[in-house]
């Protein structure tokens, strides 16, 4: 079952933002358990170095690089270096991302633009590079990372305008790309989580609200999920790991939410 043995997979964003475990940690780590080969991404490489020295500490395969997912020459050198190390790629995870505050008065035109190469131009360009590849070999699977903040909006709560455009848009564009590469042996797969409870939540709360204030909202943020709890970055990666591996060979242009019942219980 999920067995991932001669595969490769790329994953964007395999390292994470302060100690513990991110969405992209996690599922390079799980992905290689299940014996895929990883090729690893960050604009951090230490991040992503620390991935890698999990994975081969567990004998699993694991090579990484620098890479700006927002620079398409960044991103055509690593997918060129995936499949020479590792001869193809079977599984791309689009992962990078994270949200600003702000509504579309107050949001600087810069952020706005920011937050849309840093959550759908990193996916467009990852599939840019990575689609003719999978193409070649009439095989793959793309599982891309949205947000329900992309589809759920509290009442009363954070406002981040140009994020939930983003996330939201992958929708989209997952749902059009799986079509136009159904017939390519491709399949393209969207997860949209909930609140976890990652390092970048921390880090970017503790330094937008102050350490009070954040924790504060963590507690809030537990108790709003119908299960009890926020999720966690194992949570996302092994719901990647469902629609990567072949037991999901017929699912395509769909998505997976991974929640704790949040949307269900509060409709946008
Ligand atoms: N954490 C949550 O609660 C939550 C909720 C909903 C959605 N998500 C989504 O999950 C994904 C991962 O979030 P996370 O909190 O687990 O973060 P993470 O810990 O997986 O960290 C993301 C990694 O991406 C890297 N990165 C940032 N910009 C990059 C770039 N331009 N090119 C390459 N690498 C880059 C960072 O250095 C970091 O190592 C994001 O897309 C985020 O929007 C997270």
């Amino acid at each position: 079952m999920l067995d991932l043995k001669n595969k490769v997979a790329l994953v964007c964003g395999a390292g994470t933002v302060g100690a513990g475990w991110g969405n992209g940690k996690a599922t390079a780590v799980l992905l290689a358990r299940q014996g895929a080969k990883v090729y690893g991404t960050d604009i951090n490489l230490a991040a992503a170095e620390e991935t890698r020295g999990i994975i081969e500490k567990e004998g699993g395969a694991c090579e990484v690089r620098r890479c700006d997912m927002t620079s398409s020459a960044d991103v055509k050198t690593a997918v060129d270096a995936c499949v020479a190390r590792f001869g193809r790629i079977d599984i791309l995870v689009n992962n990078v991302g994270g949200s600003a505050p702000g509504g579309p008065v107050d949001m600087a035109e810069e952020i706005w633009d920011d937050q849309l190469d840093h959550n759908l131009k990193t996916v467009f360009l990852g599939c840019k590079h990575v689609l003719p590849v999978m193409e070649k070999q009439g095989s793959g699977a793309v599982v891309n990372i949205a947000s329900v903040a992309g589809f759920s909006h509290q009442v009363g709560g954070r406002v981040h305008v140009a994020y939930s455009t983003a996330k939201s848009g992958l929708l989209g564009f997952t749902r059009s790309t799986a079509i136009a590469y159904v017939k390519k042996g491709i399949r393209c797969n969207l997860v949209i989580v909930g609140t976890m409870h990652t390092p970048l939540v921390e880090a970017r709360l503790m330094k937008q609200l102050g350490a009070k204030e954040a924790a504060d909202l963590v507690a809030r943020r537990h108790a709003a999920v119908p299960i009890g709890r926020m999720g966690d970055a194992w949570d996302v990666a092994n719901a990647v790991l469902f629609l990567a591996s072949d037991e999901a060979r017929y699912i395509t242009a769909t998505h997976l939410t991974v929640d704790g019942g949040l949307t269900a219980a509060r409709p946008g």
